[in-house]
């Protein structure tokens, strides 16, 4: 009896852990590393160069005012002959039909600069109403001028508005819910998807409400039940066409949530999974992954991520990463 339940069990275990394998993605590490170990850059995908573009970053010796440019196709990472007027991190992207580059904003700045992706020149071109950072932004649509840069840490429920065409930044009303840390996604239709942490008084709880922007009239409401883990820390987001992924910023010990994984969540059927990632920088539970950017090449169904750090829950100890890798969908 005691033969024949240890037999079973096993088969259960391996009979779980097989079915683990089909869900697991994988992530590859291209031969390409950044100058510097580096988190809080960000990313922005460029179709006209096929080049993902880098900005800023925190590297151990201070922030950095680097543009950098990896080329999908050749898997080379190269710096952009222009560089940011001054070093930023933290700091969110835009980009309008021209192949041009916005990156807004920064801890204490509210300086937007506009980078071109085919001169390589970048100018300062206008001002955030109000110093601002760790913001999100999302493109009304992806033909639109405009985009809103959400949330941030000296506005925690913050809507700007600002238009690539006329270099305008408006406040417009805020968000219903403050967070203290905001990622958001534009579906491309019509519609953003807002999350990340709320801000509360009390103890966080580990799942809340999504919320989903109309982007034409601007109107907000919580969708669903509370189905979106809260993503505590920096984390990346990404749109496929149908659902969210997030890299990093939700995981590790204290959540009780593996770092060495990506969050899904879907839409269509208002409920997440965990993905556990083969080969990810880290993969060791006590640590929380976070302060990547990621971007997503649609053409190649690649989410690419750019640095980033974890750190011990535990002894708040930290490892910065100079990698690059991808995650093919
Ligand atoms: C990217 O690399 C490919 C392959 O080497 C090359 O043909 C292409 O011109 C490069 N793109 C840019 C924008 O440099
Ligand atoms: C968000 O924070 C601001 C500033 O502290 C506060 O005035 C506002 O009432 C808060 N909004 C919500 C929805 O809690
Ligand atoms: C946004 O609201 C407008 C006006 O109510 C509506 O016509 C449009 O379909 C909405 N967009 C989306 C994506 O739901």
């Amino acid at each position: 009896m005691k033969l024949l339940i240890t037999i079973l069990s096993l088969y259960l275990l391996l009979d779980q852990s097989s079915k683990m394998v089909h869900s697991q993605l994988i992530a590859t590490k291209v031969a390409a590393v950044l100058p510097t170990r580096r988190h809080a850059t960000a990313a922005h995908y460029d179709p006209s160069s096929d080049s993902i573009y880098i900005f800023g970053g925190r590297q151990l010796a201070g922030i950095t005012n680097d543009i950098l440019q990896f080329n999908i196709t050749s898997e080379t990472l190269t710096r952009a002959k222009g560089f940011l007027p001054v070093s930023r991190c933290d700091g969110t992207t835009s980009s309008d039909s021209s192949g041009n580059i916005y990156y807004h904003g920064g801890p204490n700045s509210a300086e937007i600069f506009k980078f071109s992706t085919s001169l390589q020149t970048v100018e300062k071109v206008a001002m955030l109403p109000a110093r601002n950072s760790e913001s999100a932004s999302v493109q009304i649509s992806p033909s639109s001028e405009e985009v809103l840069i959400l949330g941030g840490i000296k506005a925690r429920g913050g809507v700007v508005k600002f238009n690539m065409d006329t270099l305008e930044a408006q406040q417009l009303a805020p968000l219903p819910i403050n967070y203290t840390v905001i990622l958001a996604v534009s579906d491309g239709p019509g519609s953003a998807y807002i999350f990340g942490n709320p801000y509360t008084e009390g103890e966080i709880s580990g799942e809340h409400y999504v919320i989903k922007m109309n982007l034409t009239t601007l109107e907000t409401v919580e969708i669903g039940g509370a189905t979106f883990p809260s993503v505590r820390d920096k984390g990346a987001a990404v749109w496929d066409g149908s659902d969210v992924y997030v890299v990093g910023g939700y995981g590790g010990f204290p959540t009780g949530i593996r770092s060495d994984s990506i969050l899904k969540w879907s839409p269509a059927r208002m409920e997440h999974s965990i993905i556990p990632v083969l080969n990810f920088p880290w993969a060791f539970d006590r640590q929380e992954f976070k302060g990547a950017s990621a971007a997503f090449v649609e053409r190649l169904r690649r989410i690419y991520f750019f640095g980033g750090m974890s750190q011990n829950a535990g002894s708040g100890a930290y490892m910065m990463y100079d990698g690059i890798w991808y995650i093919q969908l």
